[in-house]
């Protein structure tokens, strides 16, 4: 681990090294990831993720449970997805023209180097908590195994669809719909490249197996059946760009943790088995829950929006799920023995419960969302009841590129006028004496539009 360890009178403290935080800073520090001027993106290489707000030692104590809406989790969460996605391919689409310059520097092999190097320390920052919480002791055997996955998975099975509640109650379902489109996106534009990480090398033929599901989801070389290009559809039916990570600025941190947590069990091979485990669990659960999200959209868009991206899943993913119990896990466990099922284990229920809570993260922001109007009268009730912690003056057209704090706060406008924007389809406009609460957690950003604004912040 490359992280050192100190040992204080009361607790432990992990610091960084000197070159560790140095190939920290200078690896953010690329124009890939610096100020944009605009909320949305035009190609795949420019991410900005607030470089100004890394705290080298807020970054060497890992991530609690209870840490997980802080900005620093979504600040590694960014950065951790710029560094695996510096090895797969973008190109921009069409009308969108390549900008060799922005192309050539997003893949730049020293900066690649840089994220590396400090690629091991935000994965321990961002998943190292998940030992605490995810306990998977017991001797564990094939039949155990299965007689376990199976009861989770018939759990997911049964019930009402919490997303299709939620989505459809929201005041504004088709905003709701598209913010979730949005943090589907992250992952879908780019579907299985994580997988794709393990087919390389010889694992005999458990490669060949897991080719198998591969070249299903990228459609057997056909493009317009490669899961991408019908998830690109749907957002474009949805009205929402189809572009890669136009909505970088967007996704919520833990949507991001879902993403990478497939590269990080893939991009490290050691943890080859938990890539298992965590595939495993998507795909059979998938099966079970497009079902839903189907229906969901359909109640939304009604016939405007093809669902055929969770249709297929709904049909493909049974099989898929199958084949990973039937064609790698069995065979795997047979062959290296009981040894491999602690990891097996550990990536089925990992996954499974980063996916319950960006599940949650999505339903909390669909309701705050919704509640914004009241947020914003509250704002007016609390302003003045405690002195500003911070106060701030941007000239006209300065993004704050969106982000979340720890506590929930109270922001007020002084003077000037700006765009306060939480999701492509939701901002308000706050002119001089007006202001709203902002809970912890939840993801906005800032537009001046007068010649300057005046804004302060105070934590509740
Ligand atoms: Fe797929
Ligand atoms: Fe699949
Ligand atoms: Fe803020």
């Amino acid at each position: 681990m490359m992280l050192g360890t100190t040992q204080s009178s009361s607790q432990i403290v992990d610091t960084l090294r000197d070159d560790e935080i140095q190939a920290l800073l200078q690896f953010s520090s690329a124009p890939a990831f610096g100020q944009p001027r605009s909320f949305y993106t035009t190609h795949p290489y420019q991410r900005p993720s607030r470089p100004q707000d890394i705290d080298p030692a807020q970054l060497a104590t890992p991530l609690a449970s209870d840490g997980l809406a802080s900005p620093e989790h979504l600040l590694a969460q960014r950065l951790l997805l710029n560094i695996y996605e510096q090895d797969l391919v973008f190109l921009p689409k069409p009308p969108q023209r390549l900008d060799m310059k922005a192309f050539k520097g997003f893949y730049d092999p020293a900066n690649m180097a840089l994220g590396k190097q400090v690629r091991p320390l935000l994965e321990h920052y961002t998943y190292g908590w998940l030992k605490n919480e995810v306990h998977i002791n017991g001797p564990w055997c094939e039949e155990s195994f299965i007689a376990h996955t199976d009861k989770v998975l018939e759990d997911v099975g049964q019930g009402p669809s919490r997303l299709h509640e939620v989505l459809t109650g929201s005041r504004d379902p088709q905003r709701a719909a598209r913010f979730f489109l949005i943090q589907c996106a992250g992952d879908f534009l780019s579907e299985a490249s994580a997988m794709a990480r393990n087919v390389l090398g010889n694992a005999g033929p458990h490669t060949s197996e897991l080719f198998k599901i591969l070249i299903d989801e990228y459609g057997y070389g056909i493009d317009k059946k490669k899961h991408s290009s019908i998830f690109e559809t749907l957002l474009d039916q949805a009205g929402l760009s189809s572009q890669v990570h136009h909505y970088w600025q967007f996704y919520t941190a833990s949507s991001l943790s879902l993403t990478n947590y497939f590269h990080y069990v893939s991009a490290n091979h050691g943890e080859f088995f938990r890539y298992i485990g965590a595939m495993y669990y998507t795909e059979a659960s998938l099966a079970l829950t497009t079902g839903h999200q189907s229906r969901a959209l359909k109640d939304i868009f009604g016939d405007s929006v093809s669902t055929e991206y969770f249709d297929e899943h709904q049909h493909i993913d049974v099989h898929h799920g199958r084949m990973a119990l039937e064609r790698l896990i069995i065979p795997l466990i047979r062959q290296y023995g009981p040894q491999v099922i602690p990891d097996l284990i550990r990536g089925f229920e990992e996954f499974r419960l980063l996916q319950d809570l960006a599940d949650e993260e999505l339903y909390a922001h669909i309701k705050w969302h919704d509640e914004l109007d009241a947020c914003r009268a509250r704002a007016s009730m609390l302003h003045g009841s405690k002195p500003a912690d911070a106060r701030f003056t941007e000239p006209l057209g300065e993004v704050s590129v969106l982000h979340c704090h720890a506590n929930t706060e109270l922001f007020w406008v002084e003077s000037g006028e700006l765009d306060f924007v939480v999701s492509p389809q939701l901002a308000l406009k706050l002119g001089a004496g007006e202001g709203v609460i902002i809970p912890k957690g939840m993801l906005h950003g800032t537009h001046v539009t007068s010649p300057s604004c005046t804004y302060t912040v105070t934590a509740l």
